[in-house]
């Protein structure tokens, strides 16, 4: 009974510090601030309080705002929160309310437990692979990432390598090549509210995408009004052309038309177009894939733009 008057006494306390406001946060020193965790949306969250002996009532503040006691105090000093929110991440405080004795002091951060991260893998070179994911959920916490793969069922698991334990990418820099297995990879997102595992399983072969090819040049054949000449290099990315050769799309368009052509894939870098219109712009592109057809075509490259050689 005593506890509740106290507790509707304090409710009406105006919202500026009183004296005893003050005296209560005089001294906090000595009292460690204990982290607790709490999910979003819960229906109720209890704060703890570590009731002396004997006839003593407990109130609690949250330190941030100096709005007055809190209400919803239990029977047993825990501080009861309602329909948890963002609102009431922050400092709270429980103290004796005949001394003013500070008791705990307790940080609480809202958040949600991981949900199981989206995983998705390329390659953009034999024989490296990598990974990245994310949680559809933000979480509002600190929230941490493993990442590991196995090849096959049976295989030994390995460490896909995080830059940080934060990261939301690893890398996996020597695959085992053409094998009839697939990988994978288990990725774990951990936070003070739980943790979620999502197995992603991928064959690397089905995974490759080169990057496009780089420095495509537009340039005239003397003597020729009616062809030009295409020379690119292979993405700096594609470690070992010599063993992985790449093929090659071209796709061109005359200045001023949607229309574009495609020619037949070429393993060479270096293409004649011809039937050119003399004294017309072009524009082109070229797209790499794996020899073998393994994966995909990369995205295109920027175009590059020319005319067929014009006698003076
Ligand atoms: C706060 O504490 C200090 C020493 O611990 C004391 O000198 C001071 O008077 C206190 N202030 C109030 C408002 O109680
Ligand atoms: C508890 O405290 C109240 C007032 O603070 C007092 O009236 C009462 O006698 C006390 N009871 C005991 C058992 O100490
Ligand atoms: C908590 O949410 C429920 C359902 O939405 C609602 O009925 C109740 O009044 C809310 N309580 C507080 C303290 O906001
Ligand atoms: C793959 O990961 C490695 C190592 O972290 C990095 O150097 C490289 O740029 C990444 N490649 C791509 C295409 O993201
Ligand atoms: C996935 O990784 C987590 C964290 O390292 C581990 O606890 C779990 O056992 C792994 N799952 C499998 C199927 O390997
Ligand atoms: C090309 O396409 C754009 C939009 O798609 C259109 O506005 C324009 O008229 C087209 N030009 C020609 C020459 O067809």
């Amino acid at each position: 009974m005593q506890r509740i008057i106290l507790t509707i006494t304090f409710l009406l306390s105006p919202g500026f510090p009183s004296q005893e406001d003050i005296v209560w946060f005089n001294g906090s020193r000595g009292v460690p601030l204990d982290q607790q965790y709490a999910s979003l949306g819960a229906p109720e969250v209890l704060l703890h309080c570590p009731v002396p002996e004997g006839n003593s009532t407990v109130g609690w503040k949250m330190s941030s705002t100096f709005r007055g006691i809190l209400k919803a105090v239990r029977r047993d000093g825990s501080l009861v929160l309602q329909n948890a929110s963002l609102a009431q991440n922050g400092e709270y405080s429980c103290h004796d309310l005949a001394t003013g004795r500070l008791l705990r002091r307790i940080h609480l951060k809202l958040g949600y437990p991981p949900d199981k991260p989206l995983v998705w893998c390329w390659s953009t070179t034999y024989p490296a692979i990598n990974c990245s994911w994310r949680l559809e959920t933000k979480t509002h916490l600190p929230t941490y990432f493993s990442s590991t793969y196995r090849l096959g069922m049976g295989g030994e698991v390995k460490e896909c390598v995080q830059a940080t334990t934060v990261a939301n990418s690893c890398s996996i820099d020597n695959v085992q090549m053409f094998s009839i297995n697939p990988y994978v990879l288990n990725v774990t997102a951990v936070n003070p509210l739980g943790a979620a595992t999502t197995h992603y399983y991928f064959f690397q072969n089905e995974i490759l995408k080169p990057d496009p090819p780089e420095d495509l040049t537009v340039s005239q054949i003397p003597g020729q009004r009616k062809k030009i000449l295409l020379v690119w290099k292979p993405p700096s990315s594609w470690k070992f052309p010599e063993y992985f050769p790449l093929k090659y799309l071209i796709r061109y368009s005359r200045d001023g038309t949607n229309t574009s052509k495609m020619t037949r894939p070429t393993e060479q870098i270096s293409f004649v177009l011809t039937g050119i219109r003399p004294g017309v712009t072009y524009h082109a592109q070229v797209a790499a894939k794996d020899f073998l057809d393994h994966g995909q075509y990369s995205a295109w490259s920027p175009a590059a733009s020319g005319a067929a050689w014009m006698p003076e």
